[in-house]
């Protein structure tokens, strides 16, 4: 394969991390021109990965290209450039349909949509992808799990998870900050609370057989500490206004696309 990158930001900055930190790994990366700094800083720390002088450039140097620019900079950039029938486009444009990315490409044959997440610079996590491609399954797979989806409505629904990264973090920093408040050393709270969430983090790997309302039972004592919280937490209607805020990015994807 001879990869090329639309777009260098962090999205692309995180997959060539994975993929070149992989150990013997040989495959000729092109990368756009912009951002100029993040495409040096890779061109500079792993051999076989270059800067083009251009977008164009990109595309005449290899067989499959990923889409990593934002949406107006892909309805902009993309029906400028000659892309080749036999180029693969890999699309990682979260709000573009498989149909709209076609559209923009002119005469590809062959167009996937995959979305990874930054974990994959250190080889963690899934990247979902539609339609099921055994080239790209296996390209992802071997920086983290590639989930093939049937559809572009799973597809859509698998990203509406996408969303809630930020939430999930700032959950973190509640607890790390009440600590804090409450005569925590700074560092001693903030290495807690990530050790305790990434053990949890193992639990459903390590029963895989127990749904997540399982687990929540399992660890809601009757009476205890995690019961209160919970039940605290359901009254005040908290899982309910998070399961509207993913309707409401659900709409907002699926009318994207
Ligand atoms: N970050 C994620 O975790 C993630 C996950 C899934 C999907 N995505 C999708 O991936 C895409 C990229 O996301 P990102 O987070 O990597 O964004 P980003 O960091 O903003 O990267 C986009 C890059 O595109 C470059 N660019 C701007 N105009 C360009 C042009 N005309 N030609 C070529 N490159 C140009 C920008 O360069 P300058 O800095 O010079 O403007 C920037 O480095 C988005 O569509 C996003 O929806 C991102």
């Amino acid at each position: 394969m001879k990869l090329g990158f639309i777009g260098t930001g962090a999205l692309s900055a995180a997959i060539v991390t994975g993929l070149k930190t992989l150990p013997g790994e040989t495959t000729s990366v092109t990368l756009s021109p912009r951002n100029e700094e993040i495409a040096a800083s890779l061109a500079a720390r792993f051999p076989d990965v270059h800067v083009a002088a251009d977008n164009q450039a990109v595309l005449d140097a290899c067989d499959t290209v990923m889409l990593a620019v934002r949406p107006q900079v892909a309805r902009d950039v993309l029906p400028t450039l000659r892309f080749r029938p036999d180029h693969h486009v890999v699309s990682l444009i979260a709000t573009f349909s498989v149909g709209e990315i076609a559209e923009m490409v002119g005469a590809v044959q062959r167009v996937t949509k995959a979305l990874p997440m930054p974990m994959i610079a250190i080889r963690r996590g899934p990247t979902i992808l539609f339609p099921p491609d055994p080239v790209v399954a296996a390209f992802f797979g071997r920086l983290g799990t590639a989930i093939e989806v049937a559809s572009e409505s799973e597809f859509d629904a698998l990203s509406v998870a996408t969303a809630t990264y930020a939430s999930y973090f700032k959950y973190l920093e509640t607890i790390h900050s009440w600590l804090r408040d409450h005569g925590v050393d700074d560092a001693k709270g903030r290495d807690y609370v990530a050790s305790l969430f990434g053990a949890l983090g193992q639990a459903p790997e390590i029963t895989p057989d127990a749904s997540f309302a399982h687990l929540a039972g399992d660890y809601a004592t009757r009476g205890g500490i995690n019961e209160q919280v919970l039940r605290e937490l359901s009254e005040h209607g908290t899982f309910d206004r998070f399961r509207e805020s993913l309707d409401g990015i659900h709409k907002r994807i699926t009318a994207a696309s």
